[in-house]
């Protein structure tokens, strides 16, 4: 695997593979001394340029616990504040040999425009109303170490569905290990064409309880405070008396349920500081479980076995050969040529965003659609978690 820009593109043998090497990495979070040198020598940049606490901060502890070299930049500390491109930051990063490039966008295509132009591992922390692998993969692991499988669970996703990132690569993992999901919202934040998405199909329900009726899981999506000038539903109140997580909600859930949310969250609102913080509630689990996925993905991208006997950066010689990776990216790159001095000048946006590059919005089929950012200005919301 050359890139994790998505679950939507990974095979099941692939996603199992990354549970089973984040299984390996969990107990070195427990020890006294929590490093091995696995990735020693090797660089990892995390490009932020939406907030982040849990991700960040897991990706920059995973890489120092492999003994990499990390380097965190957000976007009030790099050259895109002052009109820099997004691919000509990426392409001066790029020009210091990092091994592994994480990036957080809140515009969908971020991480694959990124991987057509750049030989550094790519890693998407998050794009848009796209995907959050990592969060699907915690999410999996999690549920995975309590559950003992994923397959024939019922799982439950609670939340503003259409916006999030996490309800769809966590459909997309779900899905693919074999369990049954369930989703309620406000209605405009659920619409009935999102079942289209996966092949396996979703449930829909109108009310939460159904969603919860009978639920091995379930997880709770944030709602953002500054939506609430958004019309998506009535007020903050209303969407915590009918779509807020409350006690009574888990009598219906299996008698076993847990419950899990991706953070940051908002009490009161989409979830009670009773289940948050009560027997049932895996939250901090997740956020333990997430230096172990990451740490999986660094060393799977950016391990040292990948890299050739000489000491050349592997991600010269296998660009070409990730199962993972975006075909289109392939093909990008074979046309554009690998130097940056024969790249022709391009226009670009107020936000770096070149012209005629492909971020754009989220197709009913999950896919990233080429269409101008317009569209995506007209589509109200940004994404978050
Ligand atoms: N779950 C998640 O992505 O949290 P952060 O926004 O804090 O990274």
């Amino acid at each position: 695997m050359k890139h994790l820009l998505g679950i939507r593109e990974l095979t099941v043998n692939q996603i199992t593979h990354l549970l089973d090497t984040a299984q390996s990495f969990l107990d070195i979070s427990k020890r006294e001394i929590k490093k091995v040198p696995a990735l020693r020598g090797r660089t990892v940049i995390n490009l932020f340029f939406e907030p982040s606490t849990r991700t960040r901060t897991s990706f920059e502890i995973a890489a120092k616990r492999l003994s990499a070299d990390a380097v965190n930049i957000s976007i009030s500390t790099s050259s895109v504040s002052k009109g820099e491109t997004l691919l000509d930051t990426a392409r001066n990063l790029e020009a210091m040999a990092p091994d592994c490039i994480v990036i957080r966008h809140s515009s969908a295509g971020a991480p694959h425009h990124l991987a057509r132009a750049c030989s550094a591992s790519i890693v998407n922390a998050g794009d848009g109303a796209h995907e959050h692998p990592t969060q699907a993969l915690l999410d999996a692991l999690t549920i995975r170490e309590r559950k003992g499988h994923i397959e024939g669970l019922k799982v439950a996703i609670i939340g503003d569905i259409l916006h999030s990132r996490v309800a769809r690569s966590n459909i997309y993992l779900l899905s693919k290990l074999g369990a049954t999901i369930s989703v309620a919202g406000p209605g405009t934040l659920v619409p009935h064409e999102f079942a289209d998405l996966i092949e396996q199909g979703v449930r829909i329900e109108p009310r939460i309880e159904g969603a919860i009726e009978a639920a091995d899981v379930v997880i709770i999506l944030r709602i953002q405070r500054e939506r609430q000038t958004d019309a998506f539903f009535p007020s903050m109140r209303e969407y915590a008396v009918h779509y807020g997580l409350h006690l009574n909600h888990l009598s219906f859930a299996a008698p076993d349920a847990i419950v899990m949310h991706p953070g940051p969250m908002n009490r009161g609102i989409e979830i009670s500081s009773e289940i948050a913080d009560g027997g049932r509630s895996l939250i901090l689990d997740q956020v333990t479980n997430g230096v172990a996925v990451r740490m999986a993905v660094l060393y799977l991208l950016a391990g040292g076995s990948a890299r050739s006997e000489n000491g050349t950066n592997r991600s010269q010689k296998s660009k070409n050969a990730s199962p993972g990776s975006n075909p289109s990216a392939r093909e990008g790159e074979r046309t554009r040529g690998s130097s940056p001095t024969n790249r022709g000048p391009q226009r670009r946006s107020a936000d770096g965003v070149e012209e005629g590059s492909p971020l754009g919005v989220v197709a009913r089929d999950g896919s990233i659609t080429k269409e101008r950012r317009e569209r995506t200005r007209n589509t109200k919301p940004e994404t978050r978690n």
